[in-house]
C-alpha cells in the first residue's frame, strides 16, 4: 500500500503521458505537447527508481523532485515573503531596504512611528539635546598618519571594507571603486592583490594584504620588498593594511581551488593560473609583536611613507597587549588600526568559525582602544571598525565606543544589489555580485550600480550629520559611550559609559589598573612573543609568574585587596571589575 502511495506521481504520470499518446492519434496533434512533457516526467521517473545516490528520489519518483526544487528557491521565498522585517538573517529586511533606498535615492523616511520594541532587552538610542548643532557639511574626514607616515590620508568616516576580486565579481568592484570614486571616499582591495579592476575607475584605495601576500609575492609565496614597492607607490593606493585575521575566520587560512584561478585572478595575486593557491593562516614575514611592527615600519618605507596599520578581530587578550607593548618597546608604531568583529562577512568560512570564533566588534573595539589611551598612543594611531554597520545610528554607536571611522562590506554589496540570498560560494550569485560567470555578472550593470555606491554612502554620511546635529554634537568624533543608551532589562538602562567604562590616559604606563581585563591579563603579555609569560588560570589563581621589565606589576596573590579577578576576567570584556 505504501509503496503503492510513495509512487502515485509516477503511476499518475505514466497514466497521463499514455493517455495523451492515445488523444494525439485520436484526436488532435496538440495532444503531443503534453504527451511529451508527461513522457519526460516518466523518463525521470525511471532514472529516478534506478539511481542510487538519492533516498528521496528513489522512494518517490517523480515527486521527490521537487524537494531540490524548493530547497534551491527556499531562500528567495523565505526572503519574499515569509521574512519578518526584524529577522536577521544575518541582516534583517528593514537594513536592507534601508541600504536600497538610500542607494536608490528613493524615500528612506518611516511612516506612523517605529516598529522597534523600546522595551526590549539591547533597545538602544542616541540621547539627544536640547541644543541641536547645524551641522555645515555631511563629509567628515578624518587624516590618518602618525608621525612616521609622510603621506597621511583625508579619509572619510565611512568606506568599502575589504573583499577581493575573486571574492567579488569583476563588474561588483568596478561598481564599488567607481562609486567610491564619484562619492570622494575608499574602497579596500581586499587580499586578493589589486586586479586591473580596481583600477580602471580611479577610487582610492587601501590595500589589503594577508598572508598569501598576493600582488607582492615572490614564486615560494614569500614577501616580495620589491613588488611591493613597486604597487604600493601606484598613486591610487592611499594606504597599506596587513591583515592579521578578519572577524568571519579568525585564525583560518583559505585555498583557492585550482578551477577559480582564472587569467585574471592569477594575474591580479601574481600566482600560477589553474593552480591551487593557499593562504597560509599566518603570516610568513613576522612571528612575533615586535617583527611585526617592524614589518609596519618597512612597508611604510617602501610605500615611500603611505600610512600602514593592521586589521584584527581580537582573540587571546594578551597578544593584542602584546603588540602594544612591542610598540612601546621599539617606539613603531601602525598609524592605524581596524578592528573587525566576529560579526564581519565572509566570502565562505567553516560554520563554526563564522559563529564561535572571534571577538564581537564592541567588546573587541573597546579593548584596543582603551589600550591606546592606556599606553597614551591613542591619538596618534586612528582606529577603524566594522562588524554589521549598516546604518547612521550604527556608525555613531561604533564612533562613540572608540572608532574613528567605520567600514561595510555586506552594506555596499546591498548597495550594488546584493538580495542576500547567500550562495556566494557556489558561484551562483543571482545578482551577479560574487560570480565569476560572465552571464551572471551581466546583470551588475557597473555605471548604475556605481550611483548607488556613492548615493549609499552620502545619504548615510547625511543621516549621521543629522543624528550628531539632534545630539548636539558637531562631528562623529566629538561622540563618546556617554551619547548611547541600551536598555538592559524590563526596568533597566545604561548609557554605554557604564558598560564599557573609560581608562585614564597613561594609566597603563603607571601600572594602575582600573580594569579587571587589564590588571590580569596585561602582565601576561610580552613585546617579543605572542605567547603569554605564563598562563590565564596562573594569573587568575593568583600564580602569575616572574615579573617582567616592561609589564608593570605581576598578578598578585588572590589574599591581596587587588587580587578580586573574577572569572569573566579571563573574557575578552573590557568591563570593569
Ligand atoms: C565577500 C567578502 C569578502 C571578504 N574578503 C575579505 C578580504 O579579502 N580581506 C579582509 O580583510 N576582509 C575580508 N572580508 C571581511 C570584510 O572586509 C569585513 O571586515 C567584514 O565583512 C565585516 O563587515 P560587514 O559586516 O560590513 O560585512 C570579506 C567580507 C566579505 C563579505
Ligand atoms: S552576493 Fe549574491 S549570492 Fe551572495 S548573498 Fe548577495 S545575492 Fe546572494
Amino acid at each position: 500500500m505504501s509503496f503503492v502511495s510513495r509512487h502515485t506521481a509516477f503511476y499518475l504520470v505514466i497514466l497521463a503521458a499514455l493517455a495523451s499518446l492515445v488523444f494525439t492519434f485520436a484526436f488532435s496533434i496538440w495532444w503531443l505537447a503534453p504527451a511529451l512533457v508527461f513522457g519526460a516526467l516518466t523518463a525521470l521517473g525511471v532514472r529516478d527508481l534506478t539511481q542510487t545516490r538519492h533516498t528521496i528520489r528513489r522512494n518517490y519518483p517523480v515527486i521527490g523532485n521537487l524537494r531540490y526544487l524548493f530547497e534551491f528557491i527556499r531562500p528567495e521565498i523565505r526572503q519574499y515573503f515569509l521574512e519578518e522585517d526584524s529577522a536577521e538573517l544575518p541582516f534583517s529586511r528593514s537594513d536592507r531596504s534601508l541600504v536600497y533606498q538610500r542607494a536608490k535615492r528613493t524615500i528612506d523616511k518611516r511612516p506612523f512611528g517605529t516598529q522597534e520594541n523600546v522595551y526590549g532587552d539591547g533597545y538602544e538610542w542616541i540621547n539627544h539635546s536640547m541644543s541641536p548643532t547645524k551641522p555645515k557639511d555631511s563629509d567628515f574626514r578624518i587624516t590618518v598618519g602618525g608621525p612616521a607616515c609622510t603621506q597621511p590620508y583625508s579619509l572619510s568616516v565611512f568606506n568599502i571594507s575589504a573583499m577581493s576580486f575573486g571574492a567579488l565579481s569583476a563588474n561588483a568592484v568596478m561598481a564599488m571603486n567607481k562609486g567610491a570614486a564619484l562619492g570622494n571616499f575608499a574602497h579596500d582591495t581586499g587580499e586578493g592583490g589589486i586586479s586591473r579592476y580596481h583600477e580602471m575607475h580611479g577610487g582610492d584605495l587601501i590595500w589589503n594584504i594577508g598572508s598569501g601576500y598576493f600582488g607582492c609575492r615572490d614564486e615560494k609565496g614569500r614577501f616580495s620588498e620589491e613588488l611591493f614597492a613597486r604597487r604600493a607607490t601606484h598613486p591610487n593606493v592611499k594606504m597599506i593594511e596587513i591583515k592579521l585575521s578578519q572577524g568571519a575566520k579568525p585564525g583560518h587560512g583559505g585555498i583557492l581551488p585550482a578551477s577559480k584561478v582564472t587569467p585574471e585572478i592569477a594575474e591580479a595575486r601574481g600566482i600560477p593560473v589553474w593552480r591551487e593557491c593557499d593562504s597560509p593562516s599566518r603570516h610568513g614575514a613576522f612571528d612575533t609583536p615586535i617583527e611585526l611592527l617592524e614589518f609596519v615600519q618597512k612597508l611604510r618605507e617602501l610605500s615611500g611613507g603611505k600610512p600602514v596599520g593592521f586589521k584584527l578581530c581580537i582573540g587571546h587578550p594578551w597578544e593584542w597587549f602584546a603588540i602594544a607593548k612591542a610598540m612601546l618597546k621599539t617606539g613603531i608604531t601602525p598609524d592605524f588600526i581596524v578592528v573587525d568583529g566576529a560579526e564581519g562577512g565572509t566570502g565562505a568560512a567553516p560554520i563554526e568559525f563564522v559563529n564561535h570564533v572571534g571577538t564581537p566588534l564592541r567588546e573587541g573595539l573597546r579593548l584596543v582602544h582603551s589600550t591606546l589611551v592606556g599606553i597614551g598612543l591613542r591619538e596618534q594611531i586612528k582606529l577603524g571598525a566594522s562588524g554589521k554597520i549598516i546604518s547612521a545610528f550604527d556608525m555613531a554607536r561604533t564612533m562613540a565606543l572608540g572608532a574613528d571611522w567605520c567600514n561595510s562590506a555586506r552594506g555596499f554589496m546591498f548597495a550594488v544589489g546584493c538580495i542576500q540570498a547567500q550562495a556566494c560560494h557556489t558561484d551562483k550569485c543571482p545578482t551577479g555580485v560574487t560570480t565569476q560567470d560572465p552571464g551572471r555578472q551581466k546583470g551588475l550593470v557597473v555605471g548604475d550600480k556605481a550611483q548607488r555606491v556613492a548615493n549609499y554612502h552620502g545619504n548615510t554620511l547625511k543621516a549621521l550629520a543629522e543624528l550628531l546635529a539632534a545630539a548636539g554634537v558637531e562631528h562623529p568624533g566629538d561622540l563618546r559611550p556617554h551619547h548611547i543608551v541600551r536598555r538592559i532589562s524590563a526596568s533597566r538602562v545604561s548609557v554605554l559609559s557604564a558598560l564599557f567604562p573609560d581608562l585614564a590616559k597613561g594609566e597603563l604606563l603607571e601600572g594602575k589598573y582600573s580594569q579587571t581585563i587589564f590588571r590580569v591579563t596585561w602582565p601576561m603579555a610580552q613585546a617579543e612573543s605572542f605567547a603569554p609569560l605564563y598562563s590565564l588560570s596562573a594569573a587568575l589563581s593568583g600564580l602569575g609568574g616572574p615579573p617582567h621589565e616592561d609589564s608593570g606589576p605581576t598578578v598578585v596573590p588572590a589574599s591581596s585587596p587587588r587580587a578580586n579577578a573574577s572569572p569573566e576576567a579571563g573574557t575578552n570584556s573590557a568591563a570593569p571589575a
